[in-house]
């Protein structure tokens, strides 16, 4: 059985993945192809047809398209949450209650269309749209190989609404536990100090890290960026992970932080010159995001990890090493797999993965990458 994962749906990191028979042949991100980091806006037409000519195969041949993208019901608490704390943009929170899937459709014709354009076919495959978050978790449990019960983590700016995942996996079938919701992110708090540290969202958060041991983390009291309480966090939206007016805005460019923000910590940092005090900033919001993630983490998933020692962790955040230190030393961790491609173009992987196992085809232990 052949399984082609596409992953773009969320506008950037384009990429493909395929699986024959549970084996994970070929997976290529476009941005590779046309030297355009993240390749964003794009969809993976370069990297799919390198996988399928990495495989020796025709586009006939491919039985099940998989997509980290499916659409989200009102029955869910997604929309809602999103429209209730979207409040003071009404325009978003009503586009979440009465149109929330626009973006699914608009991907959805996105992937019809290269599957015609490239010849696979988009009437005769079988089309398997698979929750963004359940991709980034098939993406660690079904590649871990782990035989036991195992806690799946998924942190990330945001997939459809969903930021952040915790479940198990079991005999092969993922759980979830709890998710939390846009804009509870803690990976879209980490990206809103990624830019006003000077760096790009989505790509220079590593820099944010690397600067982050030279910084003292107590100089700045940042805990009022997160309200954290018996297992739910919210994240203060009057500073970060804000949109539309509420935006800080410079040069026709609207970030992800409030002018708020600028009034508590001051201008911006721009350039390469200025070190004083962004190290300090760069080390309280690293601080913040592992007291949060460990804590969330213990909550939701300590049992687990008292009981069989392994987690399984994607998204975008699962990047942050200086994180995954801390998490591999809480008490009871044996093992913690942490997807290679732990951005969104490993959803690709993820998605394939998924839809494999749904389909009754277990897919092999990712030995390396
Ligand atoms: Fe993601």
């Amino acid at each position: 059985m052949i399984v082609l994962g596409l992953s773009g749906a969320v506008n950037h990191d384009a990429s493909a993945a395929l699986y024959i028979d549970g084996k994970l042949v070929a997976a290529a991100e476009e941005e590779r192809f046309l030297r355009d980091k993240h390749a964003k806006g794009k969809m993976p037409y370069e990297a799919t047809k390198f996988c399928l000519e990495q495989a020796g195969i025709t586009p006939e041949q491919i039985d099940i398209v998989a997509f980290p993208y499916a659409e989200i019901g009102l029955k869910s608490p997604a929309r809602w949450h999103y429209a209730k704390r979207h409040w003071y943009a009404p325009d978003r929170a009503l586009t979440a209650l009465f149109s929330g899937n626009r973006r699914y459709w608009r991907n959805h014709r996105n992937v019809m269309k290269l599957l015609d354009d490239l010849g696979i076919g988009s009437k005769r495959v079988k089309f398997v749209p698979v929750e963004h978050h359940l991709a980034h978790a098939s993406s660690a449990y079904h590649l871990s190989g782990f035989k036991e019960k195992t806690a799946i983590i998924g942190i990330d700016g945001k997939g459809e609404y969903a930021t952040t995942f915790f479940g198990y996996g079991e005999n092969g079938k993922i759980h979830k536990i709890k998710e939390f919701y846009d804009p509870d992110s803690l990976g879209g708090l980490y990206g809103a100090l990624t830019e006003f540290l000077g760096f790009e969202m989505l790509d220079g958060e590593f820099k944010v890290m690397g600067m982050a041991p030279y910084g003292n983390p107590k100089r700045f009291d940042f805990s009022r960026l997160i309200d954290y309480k018996n297992g739910d966090f919210k994240v203060n939206t009057k500073l970060v992970n804000v949109v539309g007016t509420r935006r800080f805005k410079k040069n026709g460019k609207g970030y992800f932080f409030s002018p708020a923000l600028i009034d508590w910590l001051g201008p911006m940092r721009e350039g390469d010159e200025k070190d004083e005090p962004f190290i300090d900033y760069a080390a309280s919001i690293q601080d913040l995001l592992e007291k949060t993630a460990l804590k969330l983490i213990d909550y939701y998933l300590g049992d687990i990890i008292r009981e069989t020692g392994k987690i399984a962790y994607a998204g975008g955040v699962a990047l942050n090493v200086k994180l995954n230190q801390r998490i591999i030393a809480m008490p009871g961790v044996k093992e913690l797999f942490v997807q290679p491609a732990s951005s969104d173009a490993g959803t690709a992987i993820g998605a394939a993965s998924y839809a494999s196992q749904l389909a009754g085809v277990p897919v092999e232990k990712m030995a390396h990458a």
